[in-house]
């Protein structure tokens, strides 16, 4: 259907990542340097309406089916609840709601859960490296372990499931925590997935030399645990491998975003807080909708502009051995 947002590969954009703020609760040493950085002034940012507008052109006229909420630190956004209310009213051409998703780093989740739920969303992924306290203050800076661990069983028990658990290890930091972490999460019900370190923070904090792949960490899983791989068939276009911890029900995994891509089956399109179309985590450009939209543009012309923007997706955002990083930081792009 030429209404949809199509690459020049044929890929079918049908996941919307939604960076609502590139604020962040959290200083995490990959990400973000220790003094913040300059924040994306307010009226750069879409409004809320001018946020469901553009959800609501993808989800109804340009195929996209699943909704994921980013940061920054999504929670920061006052009117989250509110937007997902908007969206979870929507209806894709198959006349189902969107699926409604949010990446968190789970500080304030304890106080959001329940209404997100309400609202409309589904599930959570929350963002957590280690479970040491200290360690996680050194790594992010900030003292808020047990506030995502709380954050972590309000969203259990708000039926934000499967919820799973982003951690990226930094060597020499806490890839000792690896079976740890697995042996925490199958206890507690969550699906644990490390993710290779991006060259998406401060340029002085990713060193190609010194990440922590995927196959490093296999092998270390593997040392202490049976790891059954899952059939490749229900990977679809997610970008974790994933593994079942033999004689229990819990699923581990693997994001190899720098050694093992998944950008041939990428079904992803990312917009900025400031309304700009990304078409990859790794996009050379980006096409500012934010503009055309206070110009007083129509659903009819958004959408051309959009459609017009996806041909300009990479085949590959890292290719092997080969990183340029982008031009903006993690905590703009939303992951
Ligand atoms: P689900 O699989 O639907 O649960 O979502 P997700 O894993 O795509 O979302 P999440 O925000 O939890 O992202 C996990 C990690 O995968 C983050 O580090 C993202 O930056 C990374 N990631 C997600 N999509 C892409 C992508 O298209 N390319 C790359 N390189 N990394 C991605
Ligand atoms: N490389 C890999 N993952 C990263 N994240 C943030 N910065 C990076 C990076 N440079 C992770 C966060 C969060 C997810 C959205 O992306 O830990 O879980
Ligand atoms: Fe914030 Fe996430 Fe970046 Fe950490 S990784 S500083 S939680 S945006």
């Amino acid at each position: 259907d030429g209404a949809e947002l199509v690459d020049s590969l044929g890929r079918v954009a049908r996941t919307l990542r939604v960076s609502l703020t590139d604020r962040c609760t959290l200083r995490c040493r990959y990400c973000l340097p220790a003094d913040g950085v300059p924040w994306m002034p307010t009226e750069e940012m879409l409004t809320d309406d001018e946020v469901v507008r553009l959800v609501r052109l993808a989800v109804e006229r340009l195929g996209v089916r699943r909704v994921r909420l980013t940061g920054g630190e999504p929670l920061l956004r006052r009117g989250l609840v509110g937007i997902v209310a908007r969206i979870a009213e929507l209806r894709t051409a198959l006349g189902t709601p969107p699926r409604i998703a949010l990446t968190t780093n789970g500080v304030s989740l304890a106080r959001w859960a329940d209404d997100l739920a309400a609202a409309g969303v589904g599930r959570v992924n929350v963002s957590l490296d280690t479970l040491d306290p200290e360690l996680y203050a050194a790594m992010t800076r900030r003292d808020r372990l047990a506030d995502v661990l709380a954050g972590l069983a309000a969203a259990r028990r708000a039926g934000l499931t499967p919820i799973k658990v982003n951690a990226v290890l930094l060597r020499g930091v806490n890839d000792h925590e690896a079976v740890p972490l697995v042996r925490w999460a199958v206890r507690e019900g969550y699906r644990l997935r490390f993710i290779e370190q991006m060259p998406l923070g401060p340029a002085q904090e990713w060193d190609r030399s010194r990440l922590v792949t995927a196959a490093e960490i296999l092998e270390r899983l593997r040392a202490e645990l049976d790891l059954v791989p899952l059939p490749a068939a229900q990977r679809g276009s997610a970008p974790a491998e994933m593994w079942q911890v033999a004689g229990t029900d819990a699923e581990v995994g693997v994001i190899g975003a720098v050694t093992r891509p998944f950008c041939a089956a990428c079904d992803r399109v990312r917009l900025t807080a400031d309304g700009h179309v990304r078409t990859c985590l790794f996009a050379a450009t980006e096409t500012d909708l934010r503009s055309l939209l206070r110009a007083g543009a129509g659903d009819e012309e958004l959408a051309r502009a959009w459609r017009t923007a996806m041909l300009t997706k990479p085949a590959a955002g890292i290719r092997t051995g080969l990183v340029a990083a982008p031009d903006r930081l993690m905590s703009e792009i939303g992951g």
